[in-house]
């Protein structure tokens, strides 16, 4: 396949060139899990800055989200054929097979290479890593990378601790292969990962089967060790922010705009003190969306270029850290969208809120 190649000797970068969320109409919000957990309004916003989050209806999965949210930013990049279509999630459709393939088929995509990516939180940030790859491997020359979850498909309703936290969601953005001194290219990666630390975030999997008799519901549902979770976050964001900042050369004050993975705003706000950064640099929507996973920044990406927080020119740090552990950053320069992010919440159904 042939590339728009950069110059001699010089790899395709990936630039980002179309953009778009999307969630569902659900709402639940603080109010509606008081009345069925041990919880309050007070609690949840003081120690997690969220107000409401966006749910599935029953019957509706991951690629139903990701469908909608990659539509909409193939038609923000004007495009309508990509080569890759990548999906990361940590709550894929199934268990086999990946969720990108039908994801692509239903977008009209059949054909193009298609996988998905578990890296948890932090999935999106190593999609754009593996989306650079294939465009300077000269593999594809246009990439769509969809960050997608539906954690209140696994988090139990009955679980407090979690269930305030979560809200499902996706984000997803178009790649075409570029020059790296443009803007929109993202670069400059700064990946990792822990995995001694594998029990604090989990759910499901093979590992069931060594257990005697059916998996407890337990088992099954997700769980955190949130309190250990928070001190890697704000360890791991910082330190990977820095990485990458220190490899492009870039000081804290050439960042115009922190866009991290919207974990909760006290992590978000620890990250940027850490960091030296004044808080207002911080792109966040937690409040009204939540913690969304791989879905996170994309999302708030979609959200602050729609209403022109984020404009053409400004400089940006995107850090995420997520379940394995896993962690990562990368830098971009704000493009020129060939059409603007479309809004991200359906409009189509009005907003519907629910307990
Ligand atoms: O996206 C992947 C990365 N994940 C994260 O970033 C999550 C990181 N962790 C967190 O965001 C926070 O640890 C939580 C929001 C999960 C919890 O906040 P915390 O300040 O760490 O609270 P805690 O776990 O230390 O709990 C403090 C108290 C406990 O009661 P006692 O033992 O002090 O009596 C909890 O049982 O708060 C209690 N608690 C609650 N109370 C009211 C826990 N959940 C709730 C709740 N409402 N929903």
């Amino acid at each position: 396949m042939s590339t728009a190649v950069a110059g001699p000797c010089v790899p395709p970068a990936a630039v980002l060139c179309g953009l778009a969320g999307w969630v569902p109409s659900r709402v639940v919000t603080n109010e509606h899990l008081a009345r069925r957990l041990d919880t309050d309004d007070g609690w949840i916003r003081t120690r997690t800055g969220i107000r409401r989050r966006h749910v599935v209806d029953a019957g509706q999965a991951t690629s139903d989200l990701a469908v909608e949210a990659g539509r909409r930013a193939l038609a923000s990049a004007s495009v309508s054929r990509v080569d890759a279509v990548v999906v990361a999630t940590t709550t894929p459709d199934h268990t086999c097979p990946a969720t990108a393939p039908a994801v692509a088929a239903r977008l009209g995509l059949t054909g193009a290479a298609a996988f998905d990516i578990g890296a948890v939180c932090t999935g999106f940030v190593y999609g754009l890593a593996s989306a650079a790859g294939l465009i300077a491997a000269g593999v594809a020359e246009r990439v769509l990378l969809i960050g997608a979850d539906t954690y209140s498909t696994i988090v139990d309703p009955l679980d407090r601790a979690n269930a305030i936290i979560f809200g499902d969601g996706a984000g997803a953005v178009v790649l075409r292969a570029g020059h790296p001194d443009e803007p929109g290219a993202v670069g400059h990666f700064d990946l990792g990962s822990d995995g001694a630390h594998e029990d604090l975030v989990a759910a499901g999997g093979s590992r069931q089967r060594s257990l005697p008799g059916e998996p407890s519901r337990e088992e099954r549902h997700f769980a955190m060790r949130g309190k250990e979770v928070y001190r890697h976050a704000v360890t791991r964001m910082a330190e990977s922010a820095r990485a990458t900042l220190s490899r492009a050369g870039w000081k804290i004050d050439d960042v115009d705009h922190f866009v991290p993975h919207q974990a909760n705003l006290r992590i978000l706000h620890s990250v940027a003190d850490d960091l030296g950064l004044p808080r207002e640099r911080c792109v966040t929507h937690v409040d009204s969306v939540g913690n969304t996973g791989a879905a996170s920044i994309p999302l708030a990406l979609a959200d602050a270029a729609a209403g022109q927080q984020i404009r053409p020119g400004d400089r940006l740090l995107l850090t995420a850290f997520g379940g394995g552990l896993t962690w990562g950053a990368c830098l971009l320069t704000w493009p020129a969208l060939p059409a603007p992010a479309p809004a991200y919440i359906p409009d189509d159904q009005g907003e519907r809120t629910t307990s």
